[in-house]
């Protein structure tokens, strides 16, 4: 197995080549804050969390899509990072409308958490507003456009661990949506299977199990993880 030696922080680390700066930091015990990555799905750099500074380039990386190189010199936490995460936050929650005191997912949402953890207490940009829908047309699940920051975890879950490809993301900028089926009623797709793979994967409120009432919602990662694992060391098949 080649093995690639960089910095994480000033402390030397050998990991698998290829493997990328996210599972380079996790393996040396560094926490990188994440959103859009979700283990044993792909990742897709969608929402800029995991951004670090690599010495000899002026350009932020996100660690979740950018491979380890010979000799990296890797900074996951400057001031400059700790800004830029902040201002990313900021950025999600005046994109959308996030009114946590009546949310499904208040005390158990990633987004609050991070906004926690980065300490922002307030947005430095106006809130927009938007004018988003909420779908309850599936039997047991819905999902609240209000609350997706389109991180693509469902989207990804839903294609690579089911195989049921329902989600998808459709239009662009502002008008940006999450879409089931042909940008259908959820219940009106055929190709759902109510796995709730989706529900499980969904970092806030957006994707939630009917019946839950504010504070309610939690997730089984856990099942997701096994799922993935065993799919990969073929336990399944025979
Ligand atoms: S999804 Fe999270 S951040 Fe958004 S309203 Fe619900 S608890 Fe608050
Ligand atoms: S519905 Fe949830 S999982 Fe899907 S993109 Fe929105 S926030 Fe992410
Ligand atoms: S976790 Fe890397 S961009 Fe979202």
């Amino acid at each position: 197995m080649p093995v690639t030696t960089l910095t994480i922080d000033g402390t030397p680390v050998a990991v698998e080549t290829g493997s990328t700066i996210l599972e380079a930091a996790q393996e040396a015990g560094v926490r990188i804050p994440t959103l859009c990555h979700l283990d044993g799905v792909s990742d897709v750099g969608a929402c800029r969390l995991c951004l670090v500074e690599i010495t000899g380039t002026r350009k932020l990386l996100p660690a979740c899509v950018t491979e380890v190189a010979e000799e990296m010199e890797v900074h996951t936490n400057t001031e400059k990072l700790q800004e830029y995460r902040r201002m990313v936050v900021e950025m999600l929650f005046s994109e959308g409308n996030h009114v946590c005191a009546v949310c499904v997912s208040n005390g158990h949402c990633e987004l609050q958490n991070m906004a926690v953890e980065l300490g922002m207490d307030h947005s430095r940009f106006s809130y927009r507003f938007p004018q988003r829908d909420v779908d309850i047309s599936h039997p047991q699940f819905g999902i609240d456009h209000n609350r997706c920051i389109f991180c693509t975890r469902c989207v990804r879950v839903c294609d690579e661990l089911e195989g049921a490809h329902v989600w998808d993301v459709a239009h662009r900028c502002a008008g940006l949506k999450i879409v089931a089926g042909l940008d259908q009623p959820w219940g009106d797709v055929d190709a759902c299977t109510s796995c709730g793979k989706c529900v499980d994967a969904c970092p806030t409120g957006a994707i939630f199990r009917k019946g839950s009432t504010v504070a309610e919602m939690t997730r089984d990662r856990g099942k997701l993880e096994f799922l993935q694992q065993a799919r990969e060391k073929g336990e399944w098949t025979r």
